[in-house]
This record gives C-alpha cells, sequence and structure tokens, in this order.
C-alpha cells in the first residue's frame, strides 16, 4: 500500500504555467483503472454527442457530462442546463470518485474548498479541436477550473486575458491534470488539432474533464 503510494507520487510532478495556473504531471494515474470506469458508466448512461454552435456548426468536439449541470450548445446560444436535451432527463449523477480527484488536484493546486457542481466530458477523435476562448459561463469566478486529460497526447494552448495574448503550448499526456483559476480564470485557451495515434486504454481519442462549478 505505502509502496504503491510513493510510485504514483514519483510519477507526479508539477509545472507552474503562470500565477492561477499549473499543471500536475500524472495526478490521475492513482485510480486510472477506477477513473476510466466511471467515465465509462457516464458515458454509456448519456452519450456523447456533437453540439451545434449558436452560429449552426457542428462541433468537433463531443460532448457530455455528469453532476447538477451539463453544458448544452445549440441554434439558441450556450448555457449550462439542468436537463441533458437529447435524454429530456437530468445528466447522470457526478461519481464520487470523480469529484474526489477534482478536490484534490485543486486542493493541491491552492484553490482548498473547490465544490464542483459539473463535469463535462470532450472526446477529441483525430483531426478534432476547440478553439481559443475564454470558460466564462460559470456563476462563480471565485472557482477553478480543474482540466483532466485522458487518452491520446493533444497540445493544449494557454493565453492571457486577451484573445491575442501570447498562447504558450503546453503538452498533455494521459493522466495530466491542469488547475486555472484566481488572475488566471478567464486566460483564453484551446486544443490543438488532436493528431493520429492508438492509445494503450482508450484508443484512437482523448478524453478530457473539465470540473467547474457552475451556479
Ligand atoms: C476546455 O477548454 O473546456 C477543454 C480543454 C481540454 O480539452 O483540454
Ligand atoms: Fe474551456
Amino acid at each position: 500500500m505505502t509502496a504503491d503510494l510513493f510510485a504514483d507520487q514519483s510519477r507526479t510532478w508539477r509545472e507552474e504555467l503562470c500565477a492561477g495556473a499549473v499543471v500536475l504531471r500524472g495526478f490521475a494515474l492513482a485510480d486510472e483503472a477506477a477513473l476510466l470506469a466511471a467515465v465509462q458508466a457516464v458515458v454509456a448512461e448519456a452519450p456523447l454527442r456533437q453540439m451545434v454552435t449558436p452560429g449552426g456548426y457542428l462541433m468537433s468536439v463531443a460532448m457530455s457530462g455528469c453532476g447538477d449541470y451539463g453544458w448544452v450548445s445549440d441554434s439558441s446560444g450556450y448555457r449550462y442546463d439542468p436537463i441533458d436535451p437529447e435524454r429530456e432527463r437530468p445528466w447522470p449523477a457526478m461519481p464520487a470518485l470523480l469529484r474526489s480527484l477534482a478536490e484534490d488536484a485543486a486542493a493541491s493546486a491552492g484553490f482548498a474548498g473547490f465544490e464542483p457542481d459539473a463535469c463535462l466530458i470532450n472526446r477529441y477523435v483525430p483531426g478534432a479541436r476547440l478553439s481559443l476562448h475564454q470558460d466564462r459561463d460559470e456563476r462563480d469566478m471565485s472557482a477553478p477550473i480543474v482540466s483532466v486529460s485522458l487518452g491520446l497526447p493533444a497540445v493544449f494552448q494557454f493565453g492571457g486575458a486577451r484573445r491575442n495574448s501570447p498562447t504558450r503550448r503546453v503538452p498533455l499526456a494521459h493522466g495530466d491534470v491542469v488547475v486555472w483559476g484566481g488572475p488566471a480564470r478567464l486566460y483564453y485557451h484551446g486544443v490543438l488539432t488532436l493528431r493520429d495515434g492508438e492509445h494503450p486504454l482508450l484508443g484512437a481519442q482523448r478524453i478530457n474533464l473539465t470540473f467547474r462549478k457552475a451556479m
């Protein structure tokens, strides 16, 4: 038991991106199998689906979610919604393991007391990307965003307060967790086009979980 925990810690280190933003390398690996099972259970209940932007474009990233709120985009705009419009039912409950992973990551990044009420699940297949944006649909900007990367590696773009702020490219691997909040809470970010590959556990995809305090 002690030996296992120690081994996991040796795979974990932190990289500061700027004030308020940090990458916790390997942070999600400790409970990897249970974590993947929990994500699979959520998407079995609320399937991943490509949403349409208010401008009428089909998003390349497929989305689902769990917790009290999910993020929904359609012709009327973006919003957090307690009801999954596809199933006309509430989103699946947030599994306890996911919640505690997010709370622990936030605490180790300096945001103790994080209480996420939404976990968005994004699936990228090769060719999918997420253009530069701010996460600003949440009501409580004092809470950070906790972002967990699983599966194929990706390049995360992390910028600044303005759309044209310089961006840095941060490679993210399976098990890495990025936390941004405080002065970096509204910083622009995105994901470059996912490259082809095969992950031993997840195949040709990247799954990202973002935990938020939506309301
Ligand atoms: C997001 O910006 O909401 C997702 C980021 C990611 O997939 O790493
Ligand atoms: Fe985002």
